[in-house]
């Protein structure tokens, strides 16, 4: 077999067998096929697209071009979890220990990412002294004995996703379906769960930020998973505004240990209570939605979600106090609020731009190499559709140093439209795929 037919039979819209995509995704990883030749792959892809069947072959080769993680020794159904990623994003913090406390075994693979705030790893990493440093093995007797552990993604998980993943990115190859929904799941099949929830967001803070296309993504990881033999379910939801409040890593941690106490935000405890039911149905620990509904509430009202948070941050290091007394999570030294110019209704809040506020302020990464700062960030007062009066204060700003306030200021009060007329709401849930 020779990568240049494979180049020109895709390049001519020809459909390739799952051997040639065998061949190309083992060669490559091997460093045997070189970038010239699969970045001209990849843009042949782009224009030509994928079968169902190639995008599935490929999802499985790469899927199997590393570890394959072996969660047998793991008791009962395992559920895992996905978030496309947003703005604000504290999903995973306060929804695996609500599952877990309701049964469910997590046991979570987790990257740092780069972007606006750092990955849930980095969030959880707020907890003084927790480490996701774990090896398998500690790995799965953690969630044996205390239903929940996450790990950091090991170098060997689809190593042939990391490779073809960064050359997209650097060939104008990223936003193509097949692609996005192979890589995505390679690494969720890899990790090993016999369950998958994704939770995928449109808007302006989303990577899909057309509903339509959100849509098309979570209907092709969907399928893609059940065809692996992995029940799979998406959830799609709003991120044309920040997930809750808080928008950096301290600042998320502690959000979402009020709304483990009960007291989160409307649109979090929603998904949560969305994205809960679905796992806990995948996993055999309810028949429906309102049974599952009931059981998630309960775990929230009887303080064992919130306990579990605390086993789980010391059984991997942490301090399990600061579950308690969020003052001793990292405290920016600056405090600033942000004042509203005028009256009227908040009608739009620019989410990217919200991210960048706390990626100006330190609280996300650049590059894979930047280092984070865990306690600044940017808490909303406002969303869309508050009426707000000239002088209210819409955001507070918490920054290492006060250099950084004018800059970050003049950004939010750009990302923030305020209008006479009161903004249209569409529903925040906007769909659930795939639902059982
Ligand atoms: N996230 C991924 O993991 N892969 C993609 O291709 C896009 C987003």
């Amino acid at each position: 077999m020779r990568m240049y037919d494979i180049i020109m039979k895709k390049r001519n819209g020809g459909e390739l067998t799952g051997e040639e995509i065998g061949f190309f995704v083992d060669g490559y990883t091997k460093g045997e096929i070189p970038d010239y030749q699969v970045s001209a792959l990849m843009m042949a892809v782009y224009f030509r697209k994928m079968t169902e069947r190639e995008t599935l072959a490929l999802t499985m080769a790469m899927a199997h071009s590393g570890d394959m993680l072996d969660l047998s020794g793991i008791d009962g159904i395992k559920v895992d979890k996905h978030s496309t990623g947003g703005v604000g994003d504290k999903t995973s913090l306060v929804l695996t220990p609500m599952a877990a406390a309701c049964g469910i075994p997590v046991a979570k693979m987790s990257g740092r990412g780069l972007g606006h705030t750092g990955g849930t790893i980095d969030k959880l990493e707020s907890f003084p002294g927790f480490s996701t440093d774990l090896t398998t093995e500690q790995f799965i007797r953690n969630v044996n004995r205390i239903g929940i552990a996450i790990m950091g993604q090991t170098a060997d998980l689809a190593p042939a996703d990391k490779k073809l993943y960064a050359l997209r990115d650097v060939t104008a190859t990223v936003d193509n379906l097949s692609l996005i929904a192979s890589s995505i799941m390679s690494k969720k099949l890899a990790a090993g769960a016999d369950a998958i929830v994704l939770d995928v967001k449109t808007g302006s803070g989303a990577f899909m930020k057309e509903e339509a296309d959100a849509r098309a993504l979570a209907e092709e990881m969907v399928r893609l998973g059940n065809d692996a033999g992995r029940t799979t379910v998406a959830v799609i939801s709003d991120m044309d505004q920040p997930l809750g409040y808080a928008v950096g890593n301290a600042l998320e941690v502690k959000e979402a240990i009020e709304t483990l106490k009960g007291n989160g935000p409307e649109d979090l405890v929603e998904l949560c209570m969305a994205l809960g039911s679905q796992m806990l149905i995948a996993g055999g620990k309810a028949a429906d939605t309102e049974e599952a509904t009931g059981k998630l509430q309960a775990v929230i009202r009887d303080g064992s979600a919130l306990r579990k948070l605390a086993e789980f941050v010391e059984a991997q290091g942490g301090d399990p106090g600061a579950v308690y007394d969020p003052g001793l999570l990292p405290k920016a030294p600056v405090i600033h609020e942000v004042k509203s110019p005028a009256e009227g209704y908040i009608s739009h809040i620019a989410c990217d731009e919200v991210g960048i506020c706390s990626l100006l302020l330190g609280g996300g990464r650049e590059t894979k190499d930047s280092t984070i700062d865990l306690s600044v960030g940017i808490v909303l007062c406002k969303k869309v559709g508050a009426y707000v009066k000239r002088g209210d204060t819409l955001a507070v700003i918490h920054a290492d140093h006060e250099s950084k306030l004018a800059e970050v200021e003049k950004r939010y009060l750009n990302a923030c439209a305020i209008t006479s007329a009161e903004p249209a709401r569409a529903p925040f849930i906007r769909e659930i795929i795939g639902r059982q």
